[in-house]
């Protein structure tokens, strides 16, 4: 069994945390990485009041496995827009969760999502896509941080402001021990199985955080037409691309779009990608057009699970997932395989 001090922090046997990704990390698959051993998110998101009766019903089938130790994650701009707390204040109130993640931005300029989980008792995970937002997460002493690099699958940093996985990680590990020791650090970002876990632990992480892997599990939610998941077992590390393409297309006109510099997505490559990738600022002049076809293609393309043009968020490590599994086994089996990798690489050590 692997030990560290996040496992200590959160009460689980497993070094591994699944991200709250949206659409993707209900109730059922929270459970289901809860029994494997790890600690799970469950996606709040945007927090909007239209959607609190969906969240609920999701955060009740948690409930039927573990009570308490579980997370909900925040989208920061808009969950917590104009610095209003309130909506998020209500779900941690009716929820009582042991962590709540904030992401995109982690924190606000004074810090009172981090106040307001401290007065109730609820541990704050910060997920930081650079050096700059892990220092200003570390002021505030959050409770863990996360490294999300560049590599990622869904949100995450515009790739020219973003930093890889490994330098992000090494960076953030050594920040904290500078500026609030007790901060317990997860890398995020390309990590698919036990050799990310013994990397990640090399770096000086206190563990892992898993999204394309356990989006490509059984217990996902979304993707009724089961294409998306198939696209994924299909893609190789090459057919990811971080872009704009997107946001720029799902989001227009629509009050909870990502802002910059949050705007760009993890998702594999496919023939929207190969017509507005690098052309974004044309492709929303084009949509103000009457009689413009390229956003109807695109919803039509999302709704039937068209993957040849439909958005499908995966991160660099896609090429590593090869086939669904229950999310409970994909923890167990990266447990031991990061236990067989320390030992190999242990044994590389000689005695001299
Ligand atoms: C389908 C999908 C949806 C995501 N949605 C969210 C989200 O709503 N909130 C969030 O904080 N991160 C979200 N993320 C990013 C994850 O938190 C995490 O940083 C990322 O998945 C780690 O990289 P990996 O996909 O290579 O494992 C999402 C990722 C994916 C793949």
């Amino acid at each position: 069994m692997i030990s560290t001090r996040f496992t200590e922090l959160v009460g689980c046997s497993k070094a591994i945390m699944l991200a709250p990704m949206a659409g993707v990390s209900g109730g059922n698959l929270a459970a289901a990485v809860t029994r494997g051993g790890g600690f799970a998110f469950i996606v709040a998101g945007h927090a909007k009041d239209s959607d609190a009766e969906a969240f609920d019903a999701e955060v009740e089938i948690m409930k039927t496995t573990e009570k308490r130790r579980f997370g909900i994650g925040f989208i920061g701009h808009s969950s917590m827009a104009g610095g209003d707390l309130k909506r998020i204040e209500a779900i941690l109130d009716r929820h009582q969760p042991l962590a709540a993640q904030f992401f995109a931005p982690p924190i606000l300029p004074d810090g009172s999502n981090v106040k307001l989980c401290k007065d109730k008792g609820v541990l704050v995970f910060a997920q930081v896509g650079s050096v700059e937002e892990a220092r200003q997460a570390l002021n505030c002493g959050v409770d863990c941080i996360i490294a999300q690099g560049r590599e990622a699958g869904g949100h995450g940093l515009r790739s020219e402001l973003g930093t890889g996985t490994l330098p992000l990680a090494t960076r953030v590990v050594d920040l904290a021990h500078e500026i609030s020791p007790q901060t317990v650090v997860l890398a995020a970002g390309g990590i698919t199985d036990g050799r990310g876990l013994a990397a990640a632990l090399s770096l000086g992480c206190d563990g892992i955080v898993l999204g394309t892997r356990l989006w490509a599990s059984h217990e996902a939610l979304g993707d009724p037409s089961g294409t998306k998941r198939e696209a994924l077992l299909n893609s190789d590390s090459d057919d990811v691309l971080r872009t704009r393409t997107f946001d720029t297309l799902q989001y227009v006109d629509n009050p909870t779009a990502w802002p910059n510099p949050y705007d760009s997505v993890g998702a594999l490559k496919n023939k929207t990608t190969a017509e507005w990738h690098g052309k974004e600022d044309e492709l929303e002049k084009i949509m103000q057009n009457s009689g413009d076809t390229t956003l109807s293609i695109y919803r039509e393309a999302n709704l039937a699970g068209d993957v040849t043009r439909a958005c499908v968020l995966a991160g660099e490590g896609v090429g590593n997932v090869c086939r669904l599994h229950s999310a409970e086994d994909i923890v167990r089996v990266i447990e031991e395989e990061a236990v067989a990798e320390i030992r190999r690489i242990n044994s590389l050590i000689k005695r001299t």
